[in-house]
């Protein structure tokens, strides 16, 4: 989608749709007030025949009124007056995109941003709008014979601010927000991407295929001969039982002074989980597939960043591996090394994600980061404790874990923080070795975050549990892009660019 940026009058505008608010109680947005006196009250006429309520995200399609230069006007319900909530707000901007799809205008012009919301300023309303209008369209068919594409695309959105004096503020905000926007479909397209054709291999190829693309972004990819010299022996322990080679994918965005050092995103790469040996039962195996979105998200992320020019450094390192059963897998039993140094008895290969992340947040301390985020669908007990709402945020650094959760907020992509107390660590006592990799039935998302911990001594460390939030399962099943948004609104803090 292509985004511009105006300032005008609604009623003379030259485009294919002009979208403009409607209140309940036949209230209207200002937009809407300007396109009723130039059509000699065609919307107040409307509104009193009962043809919209005006309740939030409700449309009502007009072909042309007279007086009005748009070929289409599409209103949109905004609930009562002077309580339009960000929830409802991005409610009826992602239905205004869903409706502009179905008709002929490939371009429309959209007065959304010029309505109060509570507790959100004019470049927060854009950059949700510009990310909406990004994300609402996306479909993964990529695989379809026959793509069941709208015949009549939206390809240009232009987003009106209600003064001249808005534009300056309002340019980066769209940049932004379609940034995020494009960030999230990127980690949606990998996350669909079936596991025969996702493979570590391929998300290699992919990273330097966004390096290739992206100003600023290089991308490093190693293989197992790499990993075992460098020694990941325990990402290599769970790559074991898997035919197709294991990666260590790092990308690196410079956006500002070399010298600066980076925030660290680390993404969990299981391309495809079955649970190795402690297999996993067959009803949705499928959706294992997804085990990689951890991975997906760093990828969107540093898209996010780049895009949107971020004056950052960021690093995103991804262990990258199937967990598959085979007669060289690793065993229940078993006790690896890993590069950070301590020794880990496998009680369960199924708990193969915090093994591969120990190694990878060991790599990253190796880099010096100024702090490290990982991301993971680490446990199945962040779906029994949040659902599919929120992610799990633990961490070591309250003040990193503050600013993820106000990131979160703001853009709709919320956390939920989770304890971290030794009472829970220590239910990761083993009997043989450093330390085991579960720690039983209770608190199993605490404990794999206690785990974690472990291997993130002397780093300023945050771990987001996204389990229950990367993607949606039955009827609509498909990658939901989360946390691209909580982490790009983060990044764009970081870089001084609060929203
Ligand atoms: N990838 C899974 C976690 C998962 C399961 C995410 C279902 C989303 C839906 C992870 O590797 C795993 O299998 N975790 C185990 C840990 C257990 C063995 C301690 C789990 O949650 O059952
Ligand atoms: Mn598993
Ligand atoms: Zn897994």
């Amino acid at each position: 989608m292509e985004f511009a940026v105006k300032s005008g009058d609604p009623a003379r505008q030259r485009t294919g749709c002009i979208v403009v608010g409607v209140y309940e109680r036949r209230r209207l947005s200002e937009a809407a007030q300007r396109v009723d006196q130039a059509s000699d009250g065609a919307i107040t006429q409307l509104l009193r025949r009962g043809d919209l309520a005006g309740k939030a995200a409700e449309t009502l399609f007009l072909p042309s009124l007279p007086g009005v230069r748009a070929e289409r006007i599409l209103l949109v319900g905004c609930g009562r007056e002077k309580r339009l909530e960000a929830r409802n707000y991005r409610k009826l901007v992602a239905e205004a995109a869903r409706q502009l799809e179905g008709f002929g205008a490939g371009d429309a012009t959209l007065f959304l941003p010029e309505l109060p919301v509570r507790n959100r300023d004019l470049p927060w309303r854009v950059a949700t709008l510009a990310e909406l209008f990004e994300t609402t369209l996306y479909r993964f068919d990529a695989y379809k014979s026959e793509p069941d594409a709208p015949r009549h695309p939206l390809r240009q959105a232009t987003v009106a601010v209600p003064r001249r004096a808005d534009l300056r503020r309002a340019q980066p905000a769209v940049e932004l927000g379609q940034a995020a926007g494009r960030g999230a479909n990127v980690t949606r397209d990998l996350g669909n991407t079936p596991a025969n054709i996702c493979t570590p291999a391929y998300l290699g190829e992919q990273a330097e295929a966004l390096a290739a693309r992206l100003p600023g972004v290089s991308a490093e990819v190693l293989g197992p001969e790499q990993l075992e010299e460098l020694g990941l022996q325990a990402l290599l322990a769970v790559a074991r039982g898997a035919e197709a080679p294991p990666r260590l994918v790092v990308l690196h965005y410079t956006g500002t002074d070399a010298a600066t050092p980076p925030t660290a995103l680390v993404g969990k790469g299981i391309t495809f989980d079955s649970g190795g040996i402690s297999i996993k039962p067959s009803a949705s195996m499928d959706e294992m597939k997804y085990d990689m979105s951890g991975a997906a998200a760093v990828f969107g992320a540093v898209h996010a960043a780049a895009e949107a020019a971020l004056p950052i450094n960021l690093l995103g390192i991804v262990p990258a591996t199937e967990n598959m059963p085979d007669g060289r897998a690793m065993r229940p039993g078993d006790i690896i090394p890993s590069l950070d140094g301590q020794t880990i008895e496998v009680l369960n290969t199924d708990a193969e994600g915090r093994l591969v992340l120990a190694d990878a947040l060991a790599y990253a301390r190796q880099l010096e980061p100024a702090e490290v985020i990982d991301l993971a669908t680490l446990t199945g007990a962040a779906i029994v404790g949040l659902g599919h709402h929120r992610h799990a945020v633990m961490g070591n650094t309250p003040g990193l874990v503050r600013d993820l959760l106000q990131a979160g907020e703001r853009a709709a992509d919320p956390g939920w923080e989770l304890p971290l107390d030794p009472e829970y660590d220590e239910q990761l006592r083993s009997p043989f070795a450093d330390v085991a990799n579960i720690g039983g039935q209770p608190a199993g998302t605490i404990t794999a975050g206690c785990f974690l911990q472990r291997f993130a001594k002397g780093l300023r460390w945050a771990h987001l549990d996204i389990a229950g939030t990367a993607w949606k399962s039955g009827e609509k099943k498909g990658a939901t892009g989360r946390p691209v948004p909580l982490l790009t609104n983060f990044l764009a803090q970081r870089a001084g660019r609060s929203l």
